[in-house]
């Protein structure tokens, strides 16, 4: 039997180079060895309030590119988080295991608290639980997540100790796998900054972006005032980032990477780097995309197909984590 990867992206808008590089790019590399759950986190979404017929039309583009961005949708659960409610039923069992005063020092918490102080909601909080059970519900072994999720992870990894401490081995304990190279893109505008799919258009390059966009995006990136290529994210974070970006893409060490622009002028290596992107991502991503999202039934076909099979795999779970709990359960359904 294969191992189990789960792992989601939020439908907020279009994903990043972010999102790809320190995600979904990792997910196409483990697909073939894992059984995956690639999910579409609508019910995340929803802690920041969201326009409806943006987030239903976000959350069918998401899954589209999903398939354009390489992930075979025969072989992994590609799926909708709101199709199968095992996702919230789980969260709500595992909130009685997960503690204010932990919830409280999330910094994703802190920050969207911070930035959208007019909708402080109870969602908002107990988002990091909503995300241990979307983990523990299908025994998930490793989760592949950018940099910024880490402290999700460990808290999920808590949550399933602590819950299996009480009642058995009834959770898998999971493991995070955050990328060498690629777990941080920072905004090329503001490379002090986390590249990110809610920040304006200017400081982001987004997956449907145009290429002439993204390399004018480049070609506008934030460097220093030196001349060196070098790789030193405290003292040069936009060469850094920029580095980073190429030798992520090309799948080579950022060493290879900065030895290739020895020489080299920032010109030079903002122009290589923005083609690398182009060529590497936004083309391949872009010419299947959107033959895709033309294709509803199809994509219909794959929301039916995988939420069925989402479930098959988290209710024996849940069952079990309901017998454990004192639910009676069995005689209903
Ligand atoms: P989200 O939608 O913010 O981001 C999706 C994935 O992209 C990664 N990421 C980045 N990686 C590198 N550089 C960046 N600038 C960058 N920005 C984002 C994120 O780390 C993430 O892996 N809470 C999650 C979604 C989620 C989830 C889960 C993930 C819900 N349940 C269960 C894993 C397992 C989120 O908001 O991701």
């Amino acid at each position: 039997m294969k191992k189990i990867i789960f792992s989601g992206m939020q439908p907020t808008s279009v994903p990043q180079i972010g999102n790809y590089l320190g995600a979904i790019k990792n997910w196409n590399a483990l697909q073939s060895q894992y059984n995956s759950l690639y999910c579409v986190v609508d019910l995340h979404a929803i802690t920041i309030r969201q326009d409806p017929n943006e987030l239903r039309q976000n959350s069918l583009n998401l899954l589209a590119l999903y398939i354009a961005a390489g992930l075979d949708p025969d072989e992994n659960i590609i799926y909708i988080q709101s199709h199968y409610n095992g996702h919230t039923e789980l969260s709500w069992i595992l909130s009685c295991f997960a503690y204010m005063g932990e919830l409280g020092r999330m910094t994703q918490y802190k920050d969207k608290s911070s930035k959208h102080n007019e909708n402080v909601n109870a969602g908002l909080f107990n988002y990091p639980v909503l995300m241990a059970a979307d983990i523990l519900l299908f025994g998930a072994h490793l989760v592949p997540v950018g940099d910024d999720q880490k402290q999700h992870l460990e808290l999920a990894r808590d949550i399933a100790i602590r819950f299996n401490n009480v009642y058995g081995d009834i959770f898998t304990v999971p493991e995070a796998y955050i990328p060498k190279s690629g777990a941080r893109i920072m905004s090329l505008a503001n490379p002090e900054k986390k590249m990110s799919k809610s920040d304006e258009a200017a400081n982001q390059i987004s997956l449907l972006d145009a290429p002439e966009a993204v390399m004018k995006k480049f070609k506008r990136a934030v460097t220093d005032s030196e001349t060196e290529i070098r790789y030193d994210p405290e003292s040069k974070p936009g060469i850094s980032n920029l580095l980073e970006i190429y030798a992520t893409t090309l799948g080579i060490s950022i060493d290879k990477a900065t030895a290739e622009f020895a020489g080299s002028g920032y010109g030079h290596l903002k122009t290589t780097v923005g083609q690398a992107v182009v060529d590497e991502i936004i083309n391949p991503i872009q010419s299947k995309y959107s033959d895709l999202t033309k294709n509803k039934d199809y994509l219909h076909q794959i929301m039916q197909k995988n939420a069925a099979k989402a479930k098959e795999l988290g209710d024996p779970i849940l069952r079990k984590v309901k017998e454990a709990v004192g639910f009676i359960v069995g005689c209903v359904d």
